[in-house]
């Protein structure tokens, strides 16, 4: 029996020009490389133009990812951008994207925060959509200007956080239903709201009208962390029938090194398998994943049939997995 699968035809990514060293944020706080490095594996992180913003960073990913899937852009029928510091409260970055990049008029677009899980969460509502019929080509991008959320001044925070966007594009392909098909052959997202108060802004629209600052607790962040990155690769293994054997790459939410090399080792992943960008992109939240991808494709280190497992952890907390066969 023919099923229908979400093919990865095309990712992009855009970063923005400056970056941000950790020699530089020693002038700024009372901190230094050796503490970032030994700590995180963070070396520098992008951080935006003044006026450069989320949309500008989605639109350069996008139009990389639209090239690259050698699709017109009239083709794209769903475009949802998953982010927590979209340009405007309303309406989504999405539809003023869906204007910027000439879209099809009426094709739906929509934002998703779900923090740093938020292009797994982004990606399985797109692979519903295509899986039911209800479109055929999505335009999945996870897009952030986390500078602006950070206060510059506290030293806990500060050094772990970046700009940018990365950019999917999914397309419908029939397949046999089976563990051998190519494309998204499983995806899987979780939120616990009880950990609410462990990362967070403490500001919002409601609240104060204002986009607040990041807090975190990251020590709890980091115990909570590890298993659910597991989860999320591990529970999306056994939905695609595969194991840890099957799997090529490795494409963990991009936090923090020590987070990253403990999930590899629970998982019994070699860290040659693992994609690392978190040195030199910092923590991206919900970009770090398809920027991951993006930089991965375009450096080509993936090849056609590599199994990719994908997860990611954020605030909420969310967290989830996704498994993809090229
Ligand atoms: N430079 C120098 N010292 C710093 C510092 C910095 N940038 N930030 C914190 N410190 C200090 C602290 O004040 C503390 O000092 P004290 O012992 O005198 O109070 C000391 O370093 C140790 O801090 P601690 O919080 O115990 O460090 P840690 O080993 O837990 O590492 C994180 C801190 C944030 C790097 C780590 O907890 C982490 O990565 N957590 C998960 C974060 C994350 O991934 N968040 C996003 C998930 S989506």
């Amino acid at each position: 029996m023919t099923i229908i699968r979400s093919h990865l035809i095309g990712t992009g990514y855009k970063l923005p020009a400056k970056i941000l060293t950790n020699d530089d944020l020693s002038q700024m706080v009372d901190t230094n490389d050796e503490w970032i490095s030994t700590r995180t594996g963070i070396k520098s992180r992008h951080i935006a133009a003044e006026g450069e913003l989320t949309s500008d960073l989605s639109y350069e990913a996008a139009l990389m990812a639209i090239q690259n899937a050698q699709i017109k852009n009239q083709e794209i029928d769903f475009i949802i951008v998953a982010t927590v510091t979209g340009d405007h409260t309303f309406p989504a970055t999405a539809a003023k994207l869906a204007k910027k990049l000439g879209l099809k008029p009426g094709t739906p677009a929509m934002d998703v925060n779900a923090a740093c899980s938020g292009f797994v969460y982004a990606s399985q509502i797109a692979d519903n959509m295509i899986r039911l019929g209800q479109i055929k080509t999505a335009l999945v991008i996870g897009a952030e200007t986390l500078s602006r959320i950070t206060d510059w001044t506290d030293r806990n925070t500060c050094v772990l956080f970046g700009d940018g966007a990365g950019a999917a594009i999914f397309q419908a392909v029939e397949g046999l239903g089976t563990k051998d098909d190519t494309g998204l052959l499983a995806t899987k997202i979780y939120a616990d709201g009880e950990q609410f108060d462990r990362l967070y802004s403490a500001s919002g629209v409601s609240i104060d009208q204002k986009a607040g600052y990041i807090h975190m607790d990251g020590k709890e962040v980091f115990k909570v962390a590890v298993p659910s990155l597991v989860q999320g690769v591990e529970e999306s293994l056994k939905i695609a029938g595969l194991s840890i054997e099957d799997v090529n790459w490795y494409v963990p939410h991009q936090a923090n090194l020590r987070i990253i090399d403990s999930v590899a080792k629970k998982l019994n992943i070699d860290m040659e398998k693992v994609i690392v960008t978190v040195d030199h992109h910092g923590n991206t939240s919900a970009a770090s994943i398809p920027l991951a991808l993006a930089e991965s494709f375009a450096a080509g280190k993936f090849k056609k049939g590599d199994v990719i497992a994908i997860s990611a952890m954020g605030a909420g907390f969310t967290w989830g997995g996704m498994i993809l066969r090229l």
